[in-house]
């Protein structure tokens, strides 16, 4: 049978998911928003690049979450993006009800999904969709380290002078200013990058990776980024539909894993059919800890804040 994805919010990050989701022909795809036009118009123009690009399934605009019914991959990305001098949180209140409203639905229609959230503050926006939707915690994942890691490898890969594919990186913690880009671990095919590189390079890459969303805000000024954002969602979709367990960086909910409890956050995870099929572990170091620990403390103020 064919796969079936719906991507609420047809705005920059869900268009550009649709449109990948297009291209790595994961299936039939739904776009999904509140606004009349915009989810069809995107989702008609997409799915007539068929004939040129080959891509066999069915891409349907809508309005209502009933064409979304049985989808095995819910991302919802509707919600309001960050303008220069906003911070994510600074878009919570909005958002919470955005997101809430689009799990609430989506889940009523495919209760076996899995959902993958986008929204911004994304760590808040996870735990307002897992509590709400009733799913189980594997089945709610948050995406950020997809984008964060993949920032601090692009970054990584143009100080080294190698091909970005090579280099291995992993961000953990909070989508937000003290996630955790790991040093130590960073390697390029292998081969550390704290040999190849000065203590002081690697510290303007973590904070260049730890400011990434802003640096593209403040180009931009309407919005944030969504390539990267809208590719990384689908990264996690395909290793779902496909039962790849790919390994990536994801806001997973943990039950004592790095000694957290009760909270979202960004961990390795193996990545299945079922959602987060494992959070992989692996010991930190004092400081590394401590940096974990700062992005509880920030996630947790947030949860505080979506009142759920
Ligand atoms: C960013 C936004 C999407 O990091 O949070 O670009």
């Amino acid at each position: 049978m064919e796969k079936k994805i719906t991507i609420i919010g047809a705005g920059n990050v869900g268009a550009t998911a649709a449109h990948w989701a297009l291209v790595r022909r994961l299936g039939d795809v739904v776009l999904l928003d509140v606004m009349e036009g915009i989810p069809q118009g995107k989702a008609l123009d997409l799915w007539q690049s068929g004939p040129l690009d080959g891509y066999p399934g069915k891409m349907l605009g809508s309005n209502d979450y009933a064409d979304s019914k049985d989808s095995d991959v819910v991302i919802i990305s509707a919600g309001l993006a960050r303008k220069p001098g906003m911070s994510r949180d600074d878009l919570l209140a909005k958002n919470v009800a955005i997101v809430k409203s689009c799990a609430e639905e989506a889940v009523k229609y495919s209760p076996d999904c899995v959902m993958i959230v986008v929204t911004n503050p994304i760590d808040a926006m996870v735990h307002t969709a897992f509590k709400v939707s009733g799913l189980p915690k594997e089945r709610i994942i948050g995406m950020a380290g997809v984008l964060d890691s993949a920032r601090y490898r692009t970054f990584l890969a143009e100080a080294l002078g190698v091909a970005a594919r090579d280099v291995n990186a992993l961000v953990m913690g909070i989508h937000g200013d003290n996630m955790l880009p790991l040093v130590r671990l960073a390697n390029v095919s292998g081969v550390p990058v704290t040999d190849l590189l000065s203590a002081e390079e690697l510290e303007q890459i973590v904070h260049r990776t730890q400011t990434g969303g802003i640096e593209i805000v403040n180009h931009l000024k309407t919005g944030s980024a969504f390539y990267t954002p809208g590719l990384a969602a689908i990264e996690m979709a395909e290793a779902v539909l496909t039962d790849s367990r790919r390994v990536m960086a994801c806001a997973a909910y943990l039950e004592g894993e790095y000694g957290i409890s009760g909270y979202f956050l960004g961990v390795p995870v193996v990545l299945g059919k079922n959602g987060v099929e494992k959070v992989l572990q692996f010991e930190l170091t004092e400081d590394e800890k401590s940096a974990l620990q700062d992005s509880v403390d920030s996630v947790s103020k947030q949860m505080a804040a979506t009142g759920l």
